[in-house]
């Protein structure tokens, strides 16, 4: 390591998307949107790939064609976009496309003809989350327009799927709604004649947690890349993202100094302070950062000692208070990765979630490792 880095355990994604389809009948669909959430996105996929996963889920068509580009030849959809996009591209480049609304059906049937080819599409159905998906009122009517567009030799109905709003609480009672809506909505479907290759529903949670909502293929995220999705319970994954940089400076001050901008931290004893060249401009949550003893503040293990950041994250570097703890330039410290700290340390000390804590630090200052067999 120069300076700093993160680091991604490409057997780790493989081995937990092993590990997930050991718990399924269904298909594995790896969910590597969002550069892979933050571990990067080609090289999860060919992992995930490599681990058996028979699908890949993206959200944009701009994340699919470079996918398709690096020759990963497996079934893919994508489903987020904004009218008036090239989907005629998704659909030569034989990438699936969600289909919410009678505008977006629409859009798919021209999409085919100027690509010559039907347009393989996944029906959404909205069974709860209130965001992407039909309306059940406006779902029938759905459905009748995607069987005469599949008559029509417009489109193929690959899918009928919808998504989960809360599988991470466990025994929450949505899921329970979620899935007789969704019942409700197959039904519905094959009144009209539309029988999809795939039904879809899970997501990592729910594939862990609910092996009812499995149905033919489940689209997992954050437990490709080893995190769990529901708080405190340990799967037994793999965390695939180390993020680690090599201590710049390390100073020994009085009781009474002020740390970082605002001097919102003050030592209350004679400390070592160990500078860490990650900020929030590599993805550092500033709301890690801690005044004083009543806030959580960031993890950093140095020489096998957890200590916490003092102050405010700044856009390049953390300061880290070592009390009395030996620490040297060049020590390597570490943020989080497979041990502890955990990305979920980091998570609830900045009061967010895993999931945030590695998408941010797929940003490009820092330089990305990869480690194990990228498949
Ligand atoms: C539609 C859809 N399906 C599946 C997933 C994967 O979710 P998770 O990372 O919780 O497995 C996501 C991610 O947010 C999603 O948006």
């Amino acid at each position: 390591m120069w300076q700093a880095e993160v680091r991604v355990d490409l057997s780790a994604i493989r081995d937990n998307v092993t590990a997930l389809r050991a718990r399924t009948t269904a298909d594995v669909m790896a969910v590597v949107k969002a550069d892979g959430y933050g571990h990067g996105m080609v090289p999860a996929a060919r992992a995930a790939v490599a681990g058996g996963a028979a699908w890949l889920g993206v959200a944009t068509l701009a994340e699919a064609l470079p996918l398709r580009r690096a020759g990963l030849t497996v079934p893919m959809l994508a489903w987020l976009h904004a009218p008036g996009m090239p989907l005629h591209e998704g659909v030569a480049a034989e990438v699936d496309l969600s289909a919410s609304s009678l505008g977006q059906l629409a859009e798919l049937v021209v999409a085919g003809r100027r690509a010559q080819r039907p347009a393989r599409v996944h029906v959404k159905l909205d069974t709860g989350l209130g965001r992407g998906g039909a309306p059940v009122a406006q779902w029938p009517a759905l459905m009748e327009a995607a069987a005469k567009a599949q008559a029509d030799g417009d489109v193929e109905v690959i899918g009928v799927w919808s998504h989960l709003a809360s599988a991470d609480v466990p025994g929450d009672a949505s899921v329970d709604r979620q899935l007789a809506a969704f019942a409700d909505g197959l039904e519905v479907a094959g009144r009209f004649g539309v029988r999809p290759h795939v039904r879809h529903l899970a997501n990592s949670a729910a594939t862990l947690t609910r092996p009812d909502t499995h149905f033919d293929l489940v689209r997992t995220g954050i437990a490709i890349y080893g995190l769990s999705p529901v708080a405190g319970v340990d799967f037994g994954l793999h965390p695939a993202m180390t993020a680690r940089a090599r201590v710049t400076l390390v100073k020994r001050v009085p009781a009474g100094q002020g740390v970082s901008y605002g001097l919102t931290y003050v030592t209350d004893r004679e400390t070592t302070l160990a500078v860490v060249p990650l900020g929030y401009g590599d993805g550092v949550p500033r709301h890690a950062s801690r005044s004083g003893p009543a806030e959580i503040g960031g993890p950093v293990e140095i020489g096998g000692v957890v200590h916490r950041i003092a102050g405010r994250v700044c856009m390049d570097q953390v300061v880290v208070d070592c009390g009395d703890t030996p620490v040297t330039p060049g020590d390597v410290a570490t943020l989080f990765g497979a041990g502890t700290p955990s990305a979920d340390d980091w998570a609830e000390a900045a009061g967010t979630i895993n999931y945030e804590i590695v998408t941010r630090f797929g940003g490009s200052r820092v330089p990305r490792v990869y480690d194990g067999a990228a498949g």
